[in-house]
């Protein structure tokens, strides 16, 4: 009788224990790899890493368990590290959610065995300097609920690999501050309502057509060597809230886009835009933050609708733009075209 109870805590038991313990000298091996950084000082042997109440400190670096004991997420942030990645992290293959921030020190590639965290659903990456190309999940078994990815400020370099699109489940895609080069893959993302940042890298040619079919949210692109006419990304159907192609070299005709009512706020300053301003600008019902400085615009702003709400800022540094909140148009030459020299204004 006793001999049987004592087998049945045998086996029940030790077998949790043991996957305990496993994760134990991963998460021991970790922060021998970074160095026994103070930041990790309470990851000691036997600790208690699934209790989130006892492994509280200031410089939450945090841990939560599967309840089998695997490590489920973990945060490693704010530390004081001059170290490459830690390959251990790969060996937490139960981790659904991992997040690195702050951790300047942290350099170098991550390692190829990083794809075997095939049960990632969110992955956090910012403020390092890993560099090397950003992991690339085209193996055999992906990570298939992976939903959001964020690199974004670390000095991650290459092409973006167009891998991203084999993930079904991808709606949040940040690469933004990074050193990423050649052109936008197409169908980064499904067409569910996503949202794509690829600010400041130096990315060249055009935004892939395809695009135009996504219902994205927020799309960022702004200050990269983009070309070419994006104005599908606009559109009364669009879905997009927040749109961002600054800092580029787009060059297009504005006149006949429509914006959409879901618009909320769009960066269009600093490219190559020409032709005028279209009556939608001032009718799109959720309008707030547009901005078309700094391009090659003309002709008489609309009136009416939303035009309250925007300051000269939004329209300076065009090629002839007038009307309110911009100086009166001059009678003599109503703006649409460059005026073939009519009469002088005096
Ligand atoms: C978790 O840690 C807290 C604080 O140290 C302790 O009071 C509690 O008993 C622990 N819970 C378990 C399940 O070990
Ligand atoms: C993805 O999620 C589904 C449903 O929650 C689950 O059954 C499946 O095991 C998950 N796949 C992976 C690779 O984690
Ligand atoms: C990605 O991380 C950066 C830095 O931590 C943050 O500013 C940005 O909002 C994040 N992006 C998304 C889509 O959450
Ligand atoms: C995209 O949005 C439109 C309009 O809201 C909707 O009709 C369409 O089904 C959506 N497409 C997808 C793939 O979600
Ligand atoms: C981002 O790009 C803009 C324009 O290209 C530049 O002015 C800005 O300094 C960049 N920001 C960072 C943090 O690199
Ligand atoms: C529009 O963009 C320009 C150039 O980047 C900036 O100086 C200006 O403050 C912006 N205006 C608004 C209203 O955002």
């Amino acid at each position: 009788m006793s001999i049987i109870i004592f087998l049945v805590f045998l086996l029940c038991c030790t077998s949790s224990v043991l996957s305990t313990k496993d994760d134990e000298i991963t998460l021991l091996k970790i922060k021998k790899q970074l160095a026994d950084p103070y930041g990790l000082r309470w990851w000691v042997k036997g600790f208690d890493y699934c209790n989130r109440s006892a492994n509280v400190a200031p410089d939450y670096s945090g841990i939560t368990c599967t309840s089998t004991g695997r490590v489920e997420s973990l945060i490693l942030q704010n530390l004081d590290v001059t170290k490459p990645f830690p390959d251990g992290i790969c060996s937490l293959t139960e981790m659904d959610y991992l997040e690195i921030y702050k951790i300047p020190g942290l350099y170098g590639p991550i390692p190829s065995c990083f794809t075997k965290l095939y049960n990632l659903v969110r992955l956090s990456i910012t403020y390092t300097s890993l560099s090397g190309a950003v992991p690339d999940f085209s193996g055999r078994i992906k990570p298939s609920n992976l939903t959001f990815i964020n690199l974004s400020r670390n000095q991650f370099s290459g092409t973006i690999p167009p891998s991203f699109g084999s993930l079904p489940k991808l709606i949040d895609l940040d690469l933004s501050f990074n050193r990423l080069t050649g052109t936008i893959p197409p169908a980064l993302l499904s067409t569910s309502t996503s949202l794509l940042a690829l600010a400041n890298n130096s990315l060249t040619g055009e935004i892939p057509k395809c695009y135009g079919a996504v219902n994205f949210s927020v799309f960022v692109v702004r200050g990269n060597r983009l070309n070419g006419d994006p104005s599908f990304l606009f559109g009364k159907q669009q879905t997009a809230v927040n749109i961002e192609l600054a800092n580029n070299d787009f060059e297009f005709d504005l006149s006949n886009v429509e914006f959409s009512d879901n618009l909320y706020g769009f960066d269009l300053s600093h490219n190559k835009i020409y032709g005028r301003i279209p009556n939608s600008f001032a009718t799109a019902a959720r309008l707030w933050y547009p901005n078309l400085s700094f391009n090659r615009l003309c002709g008489e702003l609309p009136q009416g609708g939303n035009m309250g709400r925007f300051d000269a800022s939004v329209f300076a540094n065009n090629a002839c733009l007038c009307g309110y909140p911009l100086q009166p148009c001059s009678n003599s030459a109503p703006a649409p075209a460059p005026a073939p020299a009519s009469k002088p204004p005096f």
